[in-house]
């Protein structure tokens, strides 16, 4: 339920002279509980009517009633509105449990496809932190994109083509062995990468045979070719089992090999349109008339480039999946590769190329730096994820040593733990990695939001046969419970926003602060006192779960009933 809503529309069958929207920018939120819930400033029409504005608002504190307030009344220049709490808190949790999971589902997306772009490892290099942002990010984003009514189809681009392929093959050859790669592929092909370079530094020619070797591989050598297709294999699998420890899914996993064939066709389509520019015997576009670089297509060898095969794929994605919108959950140091890409589907005259959208998010430092994986410094993700289970099982060994699915809840708060910690910032910000602030079980992190919901199934569970009844919710006012009820209410404006600023950090805040009120109702009532109000409290305390878990699952975490 949206109490603004309530307000604005009461306001506007007695003031036909301002349009909803109008209303809805000046509407305020009281400094002061006893100021009511919502402020209507009269200054806006005080011009109009020519009168001063606290003479409004008295008129209107005279003119207009309605059931749903227990009083409107003028406080100076404004009209202060005091929401009815008794029959707005029982319409309030009556919605969420009514809805259950469905609370502040929106259908404004129906019949609207959106493809999101997210997680996009590198085949051959460690899943590293900074790619967990995308996942997270990215995993969030198209579940607030289905919340709010739309078709997702998530897309995992892989980066399973270009140069670093050809001195991963050199290197693999020098220096590489079979039983090491299949043992630990990701660990061994990330120590031959750094080895390259390493070597590479004292030696131009090791270089030079990367080129060639990258050549072979597009020419479809057979000795590349196999070489390639098994790095690529045993790197997926190792990326599925962290997918898995987030439980993170995708509808396809078409990497950026998948547009080989596609991109000739795209090529002369360039030609054909008169776009393409030959420059010191490569193929560029330029982008000069918006003061930009040239995009580069083919090199001069002929070996076509991570540009040229995001534009088959945005063409192949709008055919294949005749999209609304298309999201790239990807750093902000790829934001000039993005407008370079929408610009040039400008220039072939494709009117969608607004549709793409490069939603960006800041680095993750190490000790003030950005990782890198030439230089070794990466922190594998595997080994943050296991440690953070295995604190979560400790802690959980510690507070609830009877609980029969440890391993189970264990895994579901460590990874919750790293989940939050990476959406509870705003996501343009850099954050500095820190195992220990990930992995805090209290404060603000996930572990303390599923702590919550576990408490408040709790409560529920020891009420025992509670089954709820609309016609016995009696609605609560005091103070306590009606900020746990006012923040139920805004849910629903919290999931639009988060998807309108693409941006999942506005939900996890809310539910933070869902559950901040909850533990202060909490350790101010009294729950299973058995009073006429103890139906109206577990009404209340099931709305929380729900929200919660809701809210929760969004963010891609899990709320387990018990830990
Ligand atoms: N593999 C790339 C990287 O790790 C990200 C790919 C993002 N998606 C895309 N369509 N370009 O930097």
């Amino acid at each position: 339920m949206n109490t603004k809503k309530i307000v604005i529309d009461l306001l506007q069958e007695n003031l036909s002279i301002l349009s909803k929207e109008e209303l809805t920018k000046v509407l305020e939120r009281p400094k002061l509980d006893q100021q009511g819930d919502w402020a209507f400033p009269c200054f806006i029409l005080s011009k109009i009517w020519k009168k001063p504005p606290h003479l409004i608002a008295k008129e209107l504190s005279e003119k207009i009633q309605s059931n749903d307030f227990s009083k409107i009344v003028a406080d100076g220049p404004y009209l202060n509105f005091f929401l009815n709490k008794k029959t707005v808190s029982t319409s309030i949790i009556g919605e969420v449990l009514e809805k259950e999971e469905n609370y502040g589902t929106y259908q404004t997306g129906k019949g609207k496809v959106i493809t999101i772009d997210y997680s996009s490892p590198n085949i051959a290099k460690p899943f590293s932190m900074g790619h967990l942002r995308s996942t997270v990010i990215g995993n969030s984003i198209a579940n607030l994109a289905e919340k709010n009514g739309y078709h997702v189809i998530r897309i995992n681009h892989l980066g399973d083509w270009g140069t670093q392929f050809g001195k991963l093959i050199v290197a693999y050859k020098k220096w590489g062995h079979e039983k090491k790669v299949q043992n630990q592929p990701i660990k061994e092909l990330l120590h031959l990468y750094v080895k390259f370079h390493e070597e590479a530094n004292q030696t131009t020619a090791l270089e030079d045979e990367a080129r060639e070797w990258f050549k072979k591989l597009e020419d479809n050598d057979q000795e590349a070719i196999t070489l390639w297709k098994w790095f690529r294999e045993e790197s997926v699998k190792e990326f599925e089992k962290i997918y898995q420890l987030l439980d993170v899914r995708f509808d396809s996993y078409h990497g950026e090999a998948f547009y080989n064939d596609k991109m000739e066709e795209v090529i002369k389509e360039m030609e054909k349109k008169e776009i393409l520019e030959s420059s010191d015997g490569a193929d560029v576009i330029s982008l000069n008339q918006y003061d930009l670089p040239p995009c580069l297509i083919r090199k001069s060898d002929g070996a076509t480039l991570y540009a040229t095969r995001d534009l088959a794929a945005a063409i192949y994605r709008k055919r294949n999946y005749s999209f609304a919108q298309s999201f790239y959950i990807v750093g902000h140091e790829q934001s000039l590769h993005f407008q370079q890409i929408k610009l040039v589907l400008k220039k072939m005259g494709y009117s969608w190329f607004e549709a793409l959208e490069h939603i960006s998010f800041g680095f993750i430092l190490k000790d003030g730096k950005k990782m890198s994986t030439r230089k070794g410094r990466v922190i594998l993700l595997e080994e943050v994820i296991n440690e953070a289970i295995e604190l979560a099982e400790k802690s959980i060994n510690e507070k609830n040593p009877g609980l029969s699915n440890k391993k189970e809840v264990a895994k579901e708060v460590g990874v919750g733990a790293i989940i939050f910690h990476d959406l509870k910032n705003e996501k343009q910000n850099n954050v500095e990695f820190s195992l220990q602030d990930m992995l805090r079980f209290e404060g603000t992190t996930g572990p303390y939001v599923q702590y919550t919901h576990a408490r408040a199934c709790s409560i529920l569970t020891k009420a025992d046969s509670f089954e709820w009844n609309v016609n016995d919710i009696m609605g609560l006012d005091d103070s306590y419970s009606w900020h746990v009820i006012m923040k139920l209410a805004q849910f629903p404006e919290n999931v639009e926003r988060g998807f309108l600023k693409r941006d999942p950090s506005k939900l996890a805040k809310y539910v933070l602060e869902l559950a901040q009120e909850f533990n202060k109702y909490y350790s101010q009532t009294k729950i299973l006192t058995q009073d006429e109000e103890l139906f109206s409290r577990l009404a209340l305390v099931k709305a929380v779960t729900l929200v919660l878990k809701e809210g929760l699952r969004l963010l891609g975490i899990k709320a387990p009933n018990k830990m």
